[in-house]
């Protein structure tokens, strides 16, 4: 009957009572997702700090009495008076091949309805950018897909390249293609959405579930609903993923859509904490918060890991490229892609301003033959922007300037693609190919399109091993242009206008 007293006499035994030091403060004023908490006088700069319903929070000002503290979660439990730990840790998040196909928020929980996330192993979300010596210069091709950009403004992996734009440009569109084209590649991808609608989110995962390879990819959602504290987290929580597999040797592609909502989102937090206000309302440290967070993207030395290449995007109002968030961003990254409202309302698609878009570091890795065949095209391309703008008027022009027009017509059409369709390599050498030798300038402008829908398979039907080789090399062999040009030339037969190709 007793025998419960000898096991609790022995349970209270091995019982080993050690004294502990457990920081408790209290919520003093709480919300708009920030709170002000008095009683953790050794709280430092960036701690982790967790109120008594389990939302985590980062101390972001340290005050003589107080801290000031982000909220990390919807803070629905909180009321003044909350209980609240220090932790003497930064905030970290899970990382390791286990996200790879997830959608997550920027805590690394699961949004989808997958299993509990396995981790390698918890990062901080905010680390150091690799140092000077343990870098590389960019030197290998990351291939869009897009033959506006592989052609014009090609990347390289470890480069940082803005995608700018008014809103409903064709931006994440962009971003997205990247991201499928890499269904081909090795590469991992991580897209980070800040601030972005559902519906926006949901597109973006269902188009590459559908057209790339999702399983080489995670999503990490800061979305529009989320709490302000985790919006702002969101890019850093996605780099510090990016970083484990970089680390690891790979090569990782980071979206980040977009930093303007980033910068928005850091701006109400920073005015809601009282901070000093500064151009446009932004606190001071708007330009030193993105530059050290797309520092991180970098080449690493071969020895030390793989790459990552970023393509922040940045949303601007009215085309204004000068205003302070966009040419903030600007100067911090290695070019950008310009994307123009009027080209895309005029249905060229992508819609890249290429006099306005630049790549500064991307043009060294670009596959030999697209940037032989390209040179003369910007050039051609450049030339005809030019004259197109005098011939609206309706000028008489000459028959060479009359020829110019219609090649530039034509140099344009090739550069527009519909979204989900990245080209390989041997594809847009086979359109540039096509229009550099001017074998398009006598076909007519509306069957250009069934041109380029019929050239893809035309190619791999005559010339599969040459499509290989150029795929695989980058370079095109005199025999195999030879090959390319007479399978391009049978395409033109089938499609001129006098074969009942018409119809
Ligand atoms: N190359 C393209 N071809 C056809 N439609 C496109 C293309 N690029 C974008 N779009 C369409 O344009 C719209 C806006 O694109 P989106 O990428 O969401 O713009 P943003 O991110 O700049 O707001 C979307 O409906 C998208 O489907
Ligand atoms: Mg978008």
């Amino acid at each position: 009957m007793a025998a419960w007293l000898p096991s609790a006499r022995r349970r209270l035994r091995d019982l080993e009572v050690r004294p502990s030091v457990q920081h408790i403060g209290l919520v003093e004023r709480v919300g708009d997702g920030v709170a002000t908490i008095s009683g953790l006088p050794l709280t430092r700069l960036d701690e982790m700090l967790l109120f008594e319903d389990g939302t985590p929070g980062l101390a972001v000002h340290v005050g003589e009495s107080t801290v000031n503290c982000v909220l990390l979660g919807s803070g629905e439990g909180i009321v003044a008076g909350s209980r609240v730990h220090g932790t003497a840790e930064v905030f970290r998040v899970p990382v390791g091949e286990g996200l790879l196909g997830r959608v997550l928020d920027s805590t690394g929980q699961p949004l989808d309805d997958g299993p509990p996330i396995k981790a390698e192993r918890h990062d901080p979300v905010d680390r150091p950018a690799p140092a000077i010596v343990d870098r590389d210069p960019v030197t290998r091709p990351l291939m869009t897909g897009l033959t506006v950009i592989d052609s014009m403004i090609p990347l390289g992996r470890g480069q940082r390249e803005l995608i700018i734009g008014d809103r409903k440009t064709g931006k994440t569109a962009i971003a997205v293609d990247a991201i499928i084209n890499q269904r081909a590649s090795d590469l991992i991808c991580i897209y980070a959405a800040v601030g972005q609608k559902t519906s926006a989110v949901s597109q973006v995962i269902e188009a590459v579930r559908e057209y790339g390879a999702p399983e080489r990819c995670i999503f990490v959602v800061g979305g529009a609903d989320a709490p302000p504290g985790a919006q702002w987290i969101t890019p850093y929580s996605a780099c510090t993923m990016a970083e484990y597999f970089r680390d690891k040797g790979r090569d990782v592609l980071l979206v980040i859509d977009d930093l303007t909502h980033h910068a928005i989102i850091y701006r109400q937090l920073s005015l809601l904490l009282r901070r000093p206000p500064g151009r446009e309302a932004y606190p001071g440290d708007v330009f030193y918060i993105h530059a050290r967070l797309l520092e991180r993207a970098a080449n690493l030395s071969s020895d030390l890991g793989g790459s990552i290449t970023a393509l922040p995007i940045a949303e601007t109002q009215a085309g204004n490229l000068t205003a302070y968030i966009p040419t903030n961003l600007i100067s911090i990254t290695d070019g950008q892609i310009y994307l123009e409202p009027k080209l895309f309302y005029e249905g060229q698609k992508p819609a890249v301003n290429v006099g306005m878009s630049v790549s500064r570091v991307g043009g060294q890795t670009q596959a030999p033959a697209i940037k032989r065949l390209a040179e003369r095209l910007k050039l051609d391309y450049a030339q005809f922007l030019e004259l197109e703008v005098f011939t609206r008027f309706g000028t008489m022009v000459d028959e060479r300037t009359k020829a110019r027009i219609e090649h530039g017509r034509r140099i344009r059409a090739i550069l527009a693609q519909p979204e989900y369709r990245p080209l390989s390599v041997a594809e847009q050498v086979g359109l540039l190919l096509a229009v550099g030798e001017r074998k398009l300038d006598d076909l007519p402008l509306d069957r250009v399109e069934r041109f380029k829908a019929g050239l893809r398979d035309r190619l791999h039907e005559s010339c599969p091993r040459a499509c290989v080789h150029v795929d695989e090399t980058g370079d095109i062999s005199e025999p195999e242009q030879s090959d390319f040009l007479a399978a391009i030339d049978a395409l033109l037969t089938e499609l001129a206008p006098g074969q009942g190709a018409g119809g």
